[in-house]
């Protein structure tokens, strides 16, 4: 018989999380005027709002944390984190930043000026944001696979390369400062982007003289993908994908709280020396000096262990198979999921699972709302609400795609809360036809709404 996977790592410390009735969660939830970034974390029993931040971190990680080095230059803790940096990446130059955004910010400043295109697979918001901040535009040029939820492709966030060269055509070349490719692709939910796909986006970009920079957040979880599905990849280690991958651009940034195993922590890490000297004159003055960059020694020790766990097989083979066990539960439940299952989360397709709450009233908003109620479990809205209004006509935008992400944490829930989310799933898809009315918006803010919108039930 063949062994199932496991964790590699027994528990040492847990966390109390807390059950509550349906009756109390109808009442927070009201409180919270429907908004599940208005919750209290302790009326939450299931916390799937995010992966980011929210993993455990190892012994050896907190041992780090305990003989951190908090001197202003130079900390012993910046050096480790410097080293390894150098080790799994391979790239020159490495900056420490406090989170993901702030990396996007600084190097962003160098790169990014009014009236310049960014072409990228699927950007995250964030990072759309620094570079529409600067009056520049971000251009989509993800397979067209990745927007349909029932296609199976193996890498859904590639390139289009067709794409991408109409892009590099249609605009002079000092106006496109870099490429973007985010691995996994987030916002297209999880999904991987293949070595060979890496490669043409890098062959494509050095004929046009255009520099790549990779958003790495997950690129651990994007290298298992690459073991698992990629044609001469399946006897390599991770540590010798994710050195081939980083090894096609110019640099990255990473939010560390993914892939870094910790729960605050970003940094820049790149080749090119000119670009890293203008970084460092932004990373003073947005960060802080060049050895710490916004995180505690001890925290840059312990994201210095972080990422050299976080690029062990067995780590991740648990947590991406955890992620599926989740999806292939929901499956096999018939609760409509996006195929294949993300790296970091599942996607419920609300198009699909409550078609007749209508569009105008929030229904992926709406399911994320029943879920909590029904168990307690938080996950997030990623469709209309998020998506926002026009800037210019200040209507909905409505996307092709309304879901609800249920993001898991890294090292933190065991596969019993997989069962119990699945559990709730099916309860409320086997009474979805009585779902037939959403919410509406009673106050929202002019930008970013998701965060603070009320709603009002219908
Ligand atoms: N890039 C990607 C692909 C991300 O998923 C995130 C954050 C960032 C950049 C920004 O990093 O939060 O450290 O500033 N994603 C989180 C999420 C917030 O829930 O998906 P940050």
């Amino acid at each position: 018989m063949e062994l199932p996977y496991a964790e590699p790592y027994k528990i040492k410390m847990v966390e109390s999380i807390k059950r509550s009735t349906k009756e109390q969660r109808l009442k927070w939830i009201k409180k919270a005027n429907y908004n599940l970034f208005n919750l209290s974390s302790e009326n939450v029993f299931i916390d799937l709002l995010t992966d980011s931040g929210t993993g455990a971190m190892s012994d050896k990680q907190w041992a780090e944390m305990m003989i951190g080095d908090e001197s202003y230059a130079g900390s012993s803790s910046f050096l480790k984190l410097k080293k390894t940096v150098k080790k799994i990446t391979g790239f020159k130059y490495f900056l420490p930043t406090h989170q993901g955004r702030a990396a996007e910010n600084v190097l962003f400043s160098v790169l990014v000026k009014e009236g310049d295109i960014v072409p990228g697979n699927s950007h995250f918001d964030t990072t759309k944001g620094h570079i529409e901040f600067r009056k520049a535009t971000a251009v989509d040029c993800t397979i067209d696979e990745a927007f349909d939820t029932s296609i199976i492709h193996p890498f859904k966030g590639n390139i289009d390369l067709n794409k991408l060269e109409k892009v590099f055509k249609s605009h002079p070349k000092e106006k496109i400062p870099f490429v973007i490719l985010t691995i996994t692709c987030n916002s297209a939910g999880g999904q991987p982007v293949s070595v060979q796909n890496t490669k043409e986006v890098s062959q494509l970009c050095k004929k046009y003289g255009i520099p790549l920079y990779f958003d790495s957040a997950r690129y651990a979880e994007n290298a298992y993908f690459i073991k698992k599905r990629e044609l001469g990849y399946e006897n390599k280690t991770i540590k010798e994908i994710v050195k081939e991958v980083f090894s096609y651009g110019d640099g990255m940034t990473i939010s560390a709280k993914k892939d870094g195993l910790v729960n605050m922590g970003g940094f820049i890490a790149l080749n090119n020396e000119e670009v890293f000297k203008q970084a460092t004159v932004f990373n003073i003055m947005y960060e802080g000096f060049i050895t710490y960059g916004g995180m505690n020694g001890r925290d840059m020790g312990a994201l210095a262990v972080g990422l050299d766990e976080a690029t062990e097989f067995n780590y991740l083979e648990s947590r991406v198979e955890q992620v599926a066990y989740l999806g292939k539960k929901l499956v096999e439940y018939g609760v409509p999921v996006q195929q294949p299952f993300g790296g970091h989360a599942i996607f419920l397709d609300a198009n699909k699972f409550v078609p007749k709450i209508p569009r105008e009233e929030y229904r992926a908003q709406a399911l994320a709302i029943e879920i909590y109620i029904v168990g307690g479990i938080r996950g997030v809205e990623i469709g209309t609400v998020l998506a926002d209004r026009d800037p210019f006509t200040r209507k909905n935008r409505f996307p092709d795609l309304e879901l609800v992400r249920l993001a898991i944490p890294r090292r933190t829930y065991t596969n019993n809360h997989m069962d119990y989310i699945a559990a709730t799933l099916k309860n409320i898809y086997d009474t979805r036809e009585e779902a037939k009315s959403g919410y509406e918006i009673t106050d929202e803010a002019p930008i970013m709404r998701h965060f603070t919108v009320k709603f009002k039930k219908i």
